[in-house]
C-alpha cells in the first residue's frame, strides 16, 4: 500500500513549508513525497530534488482524481477562494471527494478553532470541508489552525504608524501561531500519523489581547500603540469610511467579534507535541519582524 504524502496548494506559503518539514526535519524521502499545485512551473527546484510535482486544482475534480492516483496521505489545504460564497466548501468537497474515489488511505485537512461555534464568516466552510472528511470513512487528521503569526502585518503596521488600534476584540485573546510552527507540526503529523483519527489544534503557547499584543510591539519598536475599543458596528464604519472594500468588511468585522466571544482563545502543546519544538513566543515574532511592522 501506498505510503506517499499528497500536499496540494504546494506553491503557498503553507503547503511549501510542509514539504519544507517532510524532507528536513521529518527525514521523509522525496520519493515519498508528491506536490500537487495549480503551478507545477513554480516547483521545479522540489522536481530537481527529486519530489514528483503535479498539477492539482480543486475547480478540475477529474484532473484531481489523475493527480491523486496511488497518494497514501493527502492533506487538503484550504484555499484563498473568499470571492464567491460557497466556493471553498465546494473546492474542497470536490479534493475529499476526488481523493478517496483515487483510492487515499488517509486524508488530512487544514481548518480553524472551535469550527462548530467560530463566529468568522467563513467557519461553516471548514466545519463543512471536515464534516466532508469524517464522511469518506477513511482514516483523517485535521489541523485546526489557530491565527498565524503573520496576520499582525495586516494590522500592526498601521496601529504603528497612527498610534491607534481600531478593534472591537475587546479583552478577546488570539493564540497566535507562526505559520512556520504550524507547517512543522502539521509535517511531523503526517510523517509519524497516530493509530487514531485525531483533531488537533495548532496554537501558540499562550493567548493574549489586543491591548497585550500592542503592549508587546510598542516595547519592540518603541513606538506607542493605543487600543482604541469599538462596537462591531463602529469598527466597520470605520473601514467603510477608510475606503476598505464593502465586501470584505463583514469577514474582516467577524474576526474581532470572534475574538472577543474567545474563540481563537484556545491554547493547546500539540504544536510542541507534533513539530518536538516549542512554538516561537509573539515576543520573539515581533522582535524578528519589528523592521517589517514599523516599516
Ligand atoms: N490560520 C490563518 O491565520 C490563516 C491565514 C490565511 C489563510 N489561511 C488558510 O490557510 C491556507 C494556507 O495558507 P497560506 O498561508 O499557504 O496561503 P497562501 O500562501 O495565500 O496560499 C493560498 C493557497 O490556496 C491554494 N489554492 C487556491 N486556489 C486553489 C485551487 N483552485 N485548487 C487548489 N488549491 C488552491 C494555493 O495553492 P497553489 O497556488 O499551489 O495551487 C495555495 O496553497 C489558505 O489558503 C487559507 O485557507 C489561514
Amino acid at each position: 500500500m501506498s505510503d506517499t504524502i499528497f500536499v496540494t496548494g504546494a506553491s503557498g506559503h503553507l503547503g511549501r513549508a510542509v514539504i519544507d518539514n517532510l524532507l528536513g526535519a521529518q527525514k521523509v524521502a522525496p520519493a515519498r513525497v508528491v506536490a500537487g499545485t495549480r503551478n507545477p512551473e513554480k516547483l521545479a527546484d522540489l522536481a530537481a530534488n527529486g519530489v514528483k510535482v503535479v498539477k492539482a486544482d480543486f475547480d478540475d475534480p477529474a484532473g484531481l482524481e489523475k493527480a491523486f492516483a496511488g497518494a497514501g496521505t493527502v492533506l487538503v489545504v484550504s484555499t484563498d477562494a473568499m470571492d464567491e460564497p460557497g466556493k471553498r466548501l465546494r473546492q474542497h468537497k470536490a479534493a475529499i471527494a476526488a481523493a478517496a474515489r483515487a483510492g487515499a488511505r488517509r486524508i488530512a485537512y487544514t481548518s480553524l478553532p472551535n469550527a462548530e461555534n467560530s463566529k468568522v464568516s467563513f467557519a461553516p466552510d471548514h466545519l463543512g470541508s471536515e464534516q466532508a472528511v469524517k464522511a469518506t470513512g477513511l482514516p483523517y487528521l485535521i489541523f485546526r489552525n489557530s491565527w498565524y503569526m503573520e496576520n499582525l502585518h495586516m494590522s500592526l503596521p498601521q496601529a504603528l504608524k497612527t498610534g491607534q488600534w481600531f478593534t472591537s476584540a475587546g479583552e478577546g485573546r488570539t493564540s497566535f501561531v507562526s505559520r512556520a510552527d504550524q507547517a512543522a507540526a502539521i509535517a511531523g503529523a503526517l510523517a509519524n500519523p497516530p493509530a487514531a483519527n485525531t483533531t488537533y489544534t495548532l496554537t501558540g503557547s499562550e493567548a493574549l489581547s489586543n491591548a497585550e499584543i500592542a503592549a508587546l510591539a510598542s516595547a519592540a519598536t518603541g513606538k506607542p500603540i493605543a487600543v482604541v475599543n469599538l462596537t462591531d458596528e463602529q469598527l466597520a464604519g470605520g473601514m467603510k469610511a477608510a475606503g476598505v472594500p464593502e465586501p470584505v468588511i463583514p469577514t474582516i468585522v467577524s474576526f474581532d467579534t470572534a475574538t472577543r466571544a474567545g474563540d481563537l482563545a484556545t491554547v493547546t502543546a500539540d504544536v510542541e507535541k507534533l513539530s518536538g519544538r516549542r512554538p516561537t513566543s509573539v515576543k520573539d515574532w515581533l522582535a524578528a519582524n519589528k523592521a517589517a511592522l514599523a516599516g
